[in-house]
């Protein structure tokens, strides 16, 4: 049993997540501490309760964040600085990453910003785009201030940034929170590690055993016991971190029935110096052992320590924070996995290494030996491993690791590069190139290292070397893994840095009694950026918001930033989410089986095994559906269409139960043609929905004809996951009486989730009650999605008439729930010499996956719809994958043209009164402000000068700038659902309970909601009460999506407020003096009904297809951004250096929550356009399944620098108090990161001779980034031959 499990099922503890269990988010950050009896020390760490062992934590302190603090008794300052600093928004995130701050603070109560930067390494968050955590917890670091007091020798860049600003603008110079509100950090009050573990720990070790279901785990007492029990049980694995077992165990179905634990074995866990090195025993945590490394750095010379330094650089980009405390360096050896991002280290070092069993010890050397297949060692059954000796540096030594994404990812290329020359001279003695990620083991570049030996470095040797490579380090065209040439360009490119590294090291050297090597010269200036280590400075931000007027009064809290209302308990844990309900006694679990065939005929189902294991109560099909299985079915019976269809499910006393069980239960298959993956599938065995769309406006060949030049380009647009924090989430509970039920869902839609409940039970939509109390994060995932797995929910609890819950895994829920659609374009674009486009025919192909679902109405937003075989609606809608098609063309033309790629936009953009092509009028049309305003903040044209500057002066490093615009059409193009409910209760102490049709999830809708109720109604905001969104209070509800709901429900709740406030207009005539509370105990005694409802319904909103006409949108929101980027061309890692956006949010509502939600949008957006990819097999599996494989942003992926500023001046006459919708419209935003990625990428291949317009697909991932800039070493690497491999993956 994991920590995390025992925390929140036995001790009901559930302020600590569950968002991976895979130590990949985060979410269950808890701050473990334990009493090291040999250095009389008490250890703090965070670590990941879901990989933690409950059996591991003998002896040790456990703090979980309800420890800390609490807004019922006191609030911690990590909790209270995160809350008032707009740090949550969902919150399901926020429990772990305050564990993380505080047991950072519990280390260094006043740490620098590199040490914050590093502890969240670990942490994830989709919300909030990181900006408001990272400002919240700057104002602990020691640096002070927001930018380390680096800019401007006294004080901070926000401060001074802010009075720049206030100069040029009559913004706001109100920061969104005040720092002097937060309490001090008092290090003396904190929890103290509890006495009689400091005793205990002191006792000598005794062994100890846990008998569990399936496994024996012993933690023995000394070495000899540990070699005794290994004789004894020699397939038995031994465990410290569990960071490799815990996932193996978990994700891969494997099962080891005894476990050896040895972490408090002192000969496992000593350091010890040797006359060559350091020796670690194999026990020794990562943290410990970068402790140790940077101590020697610190102390010894330069050149002594290259390996260590090396060995530092690795550790950098080593999975996160908890990771890295708990994992060992015997755990990476001897999982003994082939991107290892030690091993290649260890073995280019020539590292020593000490086994040892009953019979004795005994050396090996780490050579490629060492590694005798995949995930095999040299070591005998009955062995361990003892220590690791690391030697101090035979010169010269370098490690590189290559990854998606920098912070805390999988290597797809890793290396430990060292070079020893003879003595005086620059001739190579030895050499070894060692490499993880290019076969199933870590590998030694051999017959290149020995084509080299006994040769001058110089640029012959690299030539050679680069070739030989190429030679040798080759890949398989269907390589496990994909990325084929990408990965065997960088194990040149490294290599190439490698060189000039040692290049430069040589130059340092010379010295004129050196002849030999007077022959080295330096890397030339230009090529110097090459060998720079990647470093991210520090990010600083300004945000610039239209503060109230002034009169406004201060009860009004319209146009406040005021702080979400959840977010304290967010921040303490005291927020429940839909798993975190209590138990019920008779409670049971379920979990899903789902299909592995993507297109196949159901032959039979077999159940049995799966019945036998213990705590299975049932398996639910199809044919226990009381009522309809017709919408989509909620567990299918005959064909499945898809990977991941849900077949039925197991019911079972607990999860593990039923999970276990549901691996068990096999399904027959009989595989049915066509299977569709792909776009080009679908196109070539024309699968596409109906109706297919087209949209004529204007005369196209007379465009054509009257254009200078014409060209035809095409893009493809990855999908997306939402990767919301909480996976989908149902707790259905039967009520015993005329088949009533009630619901607790994690859904944006609890309408609809009734709805669905209610015909696959057969029963009345009146019995079903769906609530919703907040969830962690939606974005569009769980607007539809979510019903998949509520129906199975309640069809089970139907069935064995006790409560059923299923929170999904991760893995589940990303292989379930479908995404955002993946897009391709093709285009022909007609214009004229200066850009000006005259014509454009395109066409759009969306893969809308195995159901229609919500595809229609995301069409109207971008026009053709393919059936494929995978599951596919996501925040945006179909907006940004529409509009990143013509930023593309944009993109051509300027490339075409030779005209700067803003030039061609500004003078395409729409102006005031212009049509759209579905002939919707632009008025209120503010983008030409946005430009201006963003052109002016973000400097744009010295900023372009810099750039250009930058770029003559680095040849394997460029930068790019871009300006992207985005509008965003507000409403739902299904025209029913514009139309929202609100129910609002005076109670006779004045206190006001508040419902509306929407749902929480971290938008902080409940926030603005009771804004406006509380400035409609003239009374605080404290007297307002939000519990839940629920079908029995205001029925028929639309989704909380279209980021319309603040638009609909607010006027909803100003219609009800007003409605009660007619009712109270004769009491506060009769007594104009009284209080709030007068005029309702006054009402009440008269017997008035102080409950009213409220409706509204956009007005004037329908469009015709056929004829286009008509409004589909109740107006438009309009954004401009411009970001900066850095590329490293031999890499393709690219540095998010600067952005800055301007977006009309029209009078905001609450400018703290919209700011939050343009940074957080647009953060989901650079996962979008540069990071996040869907990965298939070619038979439609998907391979990304977790935090693992599938990277969303993390913190160290947000701009260097970020102004955000909202437009002013810009009230909205068509919504609530002149607002205006914010969700979606800024995530397309993140485009011009894209943009200036292709800007910087454009720059890099003009180095090679080339010009023109260039495809870049989205995302753009370093392997894209790398290909695309095509040199020499791309040219040793030429792409395998389509069509004459089945490659790993295919793009969907
Ligand atoms: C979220 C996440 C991120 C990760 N990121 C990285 C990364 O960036 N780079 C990377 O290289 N790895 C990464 N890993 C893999 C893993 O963390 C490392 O391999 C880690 O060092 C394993 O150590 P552990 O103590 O947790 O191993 P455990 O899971 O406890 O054990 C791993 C294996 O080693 C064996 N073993 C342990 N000690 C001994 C011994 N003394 N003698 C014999 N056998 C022994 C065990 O039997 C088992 O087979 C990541 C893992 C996770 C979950
Ligand atoms: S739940 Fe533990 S790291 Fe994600
Ligand atoms: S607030 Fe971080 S995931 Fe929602």
């Amino acid at each position: 049993m994991t920590l995390l499990i025992f925390l929140r099922r036995k001790l009901s503890l559930t302020g600590t997540k569950l968002g991976c269990a895979e130590g990949g988010c985060g979410a269950c950050t808890v701050m473990v501490s334990r009493f090291n009896p040999h250095h009389n020390q008490i250890i703090h760490h965070a670590v990941n309760a879901c990989l933690a062992p409950l059996c591991s934590l003998h002896h040790c302190a456990v703090t979980t964040v309800e420890g800390i603090g609490s807004v019922a008794s006191k609030l911690h300052p990590v909790q209270e600085r995160i809350a008032k600093a707009h740090g949550s928004q969902c919150g399901f995130c926020t429990p772990g990453i305050v564990m993380s701050m505080y047991a950072l603070l519990r280390n260094s109560p006043q740490p620098s910003m590199q040490d914050m930067e590093e502890a969240f390494q670990g942490n994830l968050c989709r919300c909030t785009g990181y900006r408001p955590i990272l400002e919240g917890y700057k104002t602990f670091a020691k640096e002070g201030g927001c930018c380390r007091s680096r800019r401007k020798g006294n004080g901070c860049c926000l401060t001074s940034a802010h009075e720049e600003e206030h100069v040029t603008s009559t913004h706001s110079g109100q920061q969104l929170f005040d720092p002097s509100e937060f309490m001090p950090l008092d290090p003396t009050q904190e929890i103290i590690f509890p006495p009689e573990l400091i005793s205990l720990g002191k006792q000598p070790p005794r062994s100890l055993r846990f008998i569990g279901e399936r496994v024996l785990w012993i933690q023995p007492s000394s070495l000899n016991e540990l070699l005794e029990l290994k004789a004894v049980y020699p397939a038995a694995k031994l465990v410290v971190g569990n960071t490799e077992v815990g996932i193996e165990m978990k994700f891969k179905n494997l099962l080891y029935p005894v476990i050896l634990a040895p972490a408090y074995i002192q000969e496992l866990s000593s350091i010890q110096y040797t006359e060559n090195g350091i020796e670690f025993g194999a026990s020794v945590t990562l943290t410990m052992l970068g402790k140790k490394l940077h101590e020697e750095v610190n102390k010894l010379p330069n050149y002594r320590t290259e390996v260590f330094q090396a060995i530092l650089e690795q550790l950098r980009w080593f999975a996160g924070q908890q990771i890295r405390n708990v994992a060992a360096i015997g755990g990476n050896i001897m999982t003994a996995s082939p991107i290892s991002d030690l091993n290649p280290v260890f073995m280019a070092a020539g590292c020593k290494l000490t086994l040892t069993s009953k019979e004795g010890k005994r050396a090996l050397q780490m050579d490629d030996k060492f590694f005798s297949g995949y995930r095999k060692t040299a070591l005998k059954p009955e062995e361990i491993l003892l220590s690791i000796e690391i030697p101090y540096t035979k010169k010269y030594f370098s490690a590189f690791k290559q990854s998606t994404r920098k912070e805390d990812d999988i290597a797809t290329i890793t290396c430990g590069m060292n070079v020893v020359f003879q003595q005086g001279s620059n001739i190579v003695k030895d050499i070894k190139l060692s490499y993880g990620g290019i076969a199933p083991t870590t590998v030694l570049a051999t017959a290149t290292c020995n084509r080299l030996i006994g040769r001058r470095w110089g640029e012959e040797l690299m030539e050679d070397a680069c070739s030989s490579l190429a030679e040798e380090m080759t890949l398989s065209p269907s390589a496990p893994g994909g990325m084929v040439t990408y990965r065997r360009t960088l194990a040149i490119s490294l290599f190439f840095k490698f060189y000039l590294t040692v290049q430069h090291k040589l130059a340092q050297m010379v010295k004129p009694t050196y002849v030999c090597l007077s022959h080295s010269h330096d890397v030339k200036p230009n090529y110097a950026s090459a060998i720079e280590l990647f470093h991210v400075d520090s990010p600083t931000s300004v945000q610039l918001y239209q503060a109230v007027p002034p009169g406004q009064s201060t009860d009004d809290m319209v146009g406040r930033p005021i702080m979400h209302l959840s977010a304290l308990k967010q921040a303490t844990g005291e927020a429940v989410y839909c798993d975190d309900i209590p138990q019920y006694e008779n409670g049971l679990y379920l979990a899903l089986v789902t299909s592995t065939k993507a297109h196949a005929y159901i032959k039979s189902i077999e159940t049995d095994d799966a019945m036998a294991v213990p705590g299975v109560v049932t398996f639910v099909s199809a044919k226990d559906l009381p009522g309809s299985n017709k919408t989509g079915p909620a567990v299918c019976d005959e064909t499945v269409t898809c990977v991941g269809h849900i077949v039925g499910a197991i019911v079972a006393d607990t999860q593990a139960h039923a999970q276990t069980a549901a691996k068990a239960v096999k399904i027959s298959y009989e595989e049915i043609q066509p299977v569709i993956i792909t776009i080009q599938d679908a196109i070539t065995n024309q699968s596409f929905y109906q109706p297919v769309r087209t949209i004529e406006k204007g005369d196209l060949a007379k465009g054509f004809h009257e254009s200078d030049n014409i060209l035809e380009g095409e893009i493809h647009i990855g999908g997306q996951d939402h990767f919301y924090l909480e996976t989908n989430c149902t707790l259905a509970v039967p009520q015993g009486e005329d088949g009533e039920m009630e619901l607790f869902v994690s859904t944006q839609s609890a309408s609809k989730t009734q709805a669905l409940v209610a015909k696959a039970l057969g029963v009345p939509a009146s019995h079903i009650v769906c609530r919703v109390k907040r969830m962690g994060g939606g974005f569009g995932g769980k607007e539809s999605r979510s019903t998949i797995l509520s129906t199975v929910v309640a069809v089970a609890a139907h069935k064995v008439k006790r409560p059923v819950r299923c929170m999904l895994d991760r893995d589940e829920d990303m292989l379930v729930s479908g995404g955002r659609h993946p897009f391709f374009g093709r285009y022909k674009v007609g214009f004229k010499k200066n850009g000006k486009v005259m014509a454009l025919d395109v066409t759009y192909y969306s893969n809308v996956g195995n159901s229609m679902d919500l595809s229609l109405s995301l069409l109207s937003y971008s026009l053709k719809l393919i059936h494929s075989n995978i599951l596919f609606i996501y925040f945006g809608f179909g907006g940004p994958q529409g509009m990143m098609v013509s930023e593309s063309w944009i993109s051509d033309v300027a490339l075409c043209c030779g005209v700067p790629a803003e030039q061609v936009r500004e003078i395409n953009l729409y102006k005031q009164g212009e049509y759209t092509p579905f002939n919707q009028c632009l008025d209120q049309f503010t983008i030409d402000r946005c430009w201006k305003e963003c052109v002016n903040i973000s400097d744009f044209h010295q900023r372009k000068a810099r750039v250009e500057l930058y770029n003559k002066q680095h040849r394997w490093t460029k930068r790019g700038l871009s300006i992207v615009p985005t509008k965003f059409g507000i409403s739902f193009t299904a025209i029913f659902l514009n139309q929202a409910g609100a129910l609002v209760h005076l109670y006779t102490d004045g206190s006001v309970l508040l419902t509306h049709g929407g749902t929480e999830m971290g938008q902080g809708l409940h926030t603005k909601m009771i804004q406006v109720a509380s400035k409609t109604l003239g009374i605080p905001t404290s007297k307002i009460h939000i519990s839940e969104t629920s079908t029995n209070t205001v029925p028929n509800t639309s989704p909380t999506a279209a980021s319309a709901s603040s638009d609909l429900n607010g006027m909803a709740v100003y219609n009800a407020c007003q409605t009660l406030l007619q009712r109270l207009d004769p009491y506060k005539a009769r007594n104009p003096k009284g209080s709030w509370e007068d005029w309702v105990k006054a009402a009440y005694f008269d017997r008035v009904n102080l409950s009213a409802n409220g409706f509204y319904r956009t007005p004037d909103l329908g469009y015709d297809f056929e004829t286009n006409s008509g409004h589909p949108f109740n107006y438009f929101s309009y954004g401009v951004a411009v970001s900066e980027v850095e590329i490293d061309c031999l890499t393709g890692s690219h540095k998010n250096l600067h952005t800055s956006i301007v977006m009309d949010v029209g009078k905001s509502l609450n400018p703290a929550l919209d700011i939050g939600q343009v940074e957080g949008a647009f953060m989901q957006g650079v996962g979008l356009f540069t990071l996040e990819e869907l990965r298939y097999s070619p038979q439609g599996y998907l391979y990304t399944r977790g935090p693992g494989m599938y990277k969303i942003p993390a913190f160290g992926d947000i701009p260097t620098e970020l102004k955000v500023s909202l437009l002013r001046d810009a009230p909205n006459e068509k919504a609530i108090f002149s607002s205006k919708a914010v969700g979606e419209p800024p995530l397309f935003l993140a485009a011009s990161v894209f943009y200036a990625i292709k800007d910087a990428i454009t720059a890099a291949r003009a180095e090679s001779g080339l010009s023109g317009p260039f495809r870049l697909d989205s995302p753009a991932t370093p392997e894209r980034i790398r290909n695309a800039c095509e040199d020499k070493f791309t040219k040793l690497c030429p792409p395998p031959e389509p069509g004459t491999y089945t490659p790993w993956d295919v793009r969907v």
